[in-house]
């Protein structure tokens, strides 16, 4: 019996999960999306085409892989609509190889605008939301009054979709000066809920078990970063999902004894988007050259993200919570033009040396402690092979293995599927 193999982010997402899944394809029968929703945008760059995904897994564009989005996913039918409508052009038999688990639940246009008010409504304390309805979709999920995918093949799903926008339409009437017209939200709405009932839905947990018995090969992909998981991340500048590799079990019916390999991935610095602590946060010319170099703008949003160093504290953690058995580094290239790069190993808070981030660190000045390291100063981004890699970049990794006490399997040179190098 075949174990699962779980892809995820150890920063605060965007780390390149989309370009490695699609790289990876190739070995896995199928890819498994575990969590989150449309909040997630997965780049992914081949024959000069940069593809953006929200729902929908990295592996659709690979015609021998099927793809499942798992119950612990949230979908929003408008956006799951224009990313379907995105792909017509390039003849991917989405019907036969995108199956849905009738256990997902729905993001309804009133859980979008639930989203915008409470951000509104916490003003400077705002979390940064991408907007997309992601808190309220579960916290109904765990309210139990959530809508899922199977609901919308019952004779009462108009019925069940009407008490729970009252509901809401309650609740956003608490917010004053909050307006919002419904009525030109549902059309996209129902028309998103025709198109999924015309693909394939499934329950998942029995079809991603059935398939491992038969030998086949599984990969979960993981969507944000451990460091926005809902509980092990800086709460509460989070998402509200298990984006940790414990959140496979819940979010595909995986067993925890059925995990495989963990493969943690992370970008040669740190980026994050959205309010939150950020130690290592440069607001200076140099987080702005990662910026511009990085083209560090969100996928979905369009935000720019926060730029800094490489956070080894952060990583160590991310490791730990996640069980990582091997990891990529992304985004080596960003770096090419820096004579030195710096490394935080440690944290100053209060007078105080630790490799840790404290419970409460609200109002407390963390001070990140670096060591530097010699730079490559040239173009990573023609090399085919780490064998050709500049002596300084292969330090790098080493440097990092050693502190990080888990290999390093490749090295990401370009955002292109082919610029990825293995580095064993
Ligand atoms: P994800 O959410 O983890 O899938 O990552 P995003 O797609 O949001 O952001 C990663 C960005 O970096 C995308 O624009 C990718 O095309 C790009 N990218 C991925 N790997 C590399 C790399 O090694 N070098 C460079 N320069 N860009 C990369
Ligand atoms: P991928 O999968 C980066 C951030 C938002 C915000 C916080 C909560 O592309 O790596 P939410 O909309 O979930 O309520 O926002 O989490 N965030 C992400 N940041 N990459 C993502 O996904 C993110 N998804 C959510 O910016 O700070
Ligand atoms: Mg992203």
């Amino acid at each position: 019996m075949n174990k699962v193999d779980v892809l995820l982010g150890l920063q605060w997402g965007d780390e390149g999960k989309g370009k490695i899944v699609d790289v990876l394809t190739p070995k896995y029968d199928i890819i498994a999306r575990f969590q989150g929703g449309p909040n997630a945008g997965h780049t992914l760059e081949f024959d000069g085409i940069k593809h953006v995904l929200h729902t929908i897994p990295s592996g659709i564009f690979r015609a021998n892989t099927l793809n499942v989005i798992g119950n612990g996913v949230v979908i929003d039918p408008v956006v799951f609509k224009k990313e379907i409508d995105a792909l017509a052009p390039f003849n991917i038999p989405v019907k036969e190889n995108l199956l849905i688990s009738n256990k997902a639940h729905l993001i309804l246009p009133t859980h979008r605008l639930l989203d915008a008010a409470s951000e509104q409504a916490k003003g400077n304390e705002k979390i940064g939301s991408t907007l997309k309805g992601i808190g309220p979709t579960y916290m109904d999920k765990t309210g139990r009054n959530g809508i899922r995918v199977g609901d919308i093949f019952s004779p009462n799903f108009q019925e069940k979709y009407n008490a729970l926008v009252e509901k809401h339409i309650g609740i956003l009437g608490h917010h004053e000066g909050f307006e919002y017209d419904l009525s030109e939200l549902e059309p996209a709405f129902f028309e998103g809920i025709d198109l999924i009932k015309s693909l394939t839905t499934i329950d998942s947990e029995h079809y991603l078990n059935k398939a491992m018995k038969e030998g086949k090969t599984i990969l979960a992909e993981g969507a944000q970063g451990t460091l926005l998981d809902i509980d092990f991340g800086s709460y509460p500048f989070v998402t509200s999902s298990n984006t940790v590799t414990a959140g496979t079990c819940t979010g595909l019916g995986v067993a925890p004894t059925k995990i495989g390999n963990v493969i943690g991935i992370f970008k040669a610095y740190c980026t994050r988007v959205g309010s939150g602590p950020f130690p290592t946060e440069l607001n200076d010319e140099v987080g702005e050259k990662i910026r511009a170099a990085g083209f560090e703008f969100g996928a979905t949003t369009g935000r720019p993200r926060r730029c800094g160093w490489i956070d080894l504290p952060a990583l160590k953690y991310a490791i730990m919570i996640n069980g990582v058995t091997e990891l990529n580094m992304m985004k080596s290239d960003v770096l090419d033009t820096f004579d030195t790069i710096k490394v935080c190993t440690h944290y100053t808070i209060n007078g105080k040396k630790i490799d840790y981030l404290p419970f409460d660190i609200n109002g407390l000045e963390i001070i990140p402690v670096y060591e530097e390291v010699k730079g490559w100063n040239c173009d990573l981004t023609k090399l085919t092979s780490m064998d050709e890699a500049p002596q300084a970049l292969k330090d790098y990794v080493a440097y990092l293995e050693n502190a990080l006490e888990v290999p390093i399997t490749i090295v990401s040179v370009g955002p292109d599927r082919k610029q990825t190098l293995r580095n064993r």
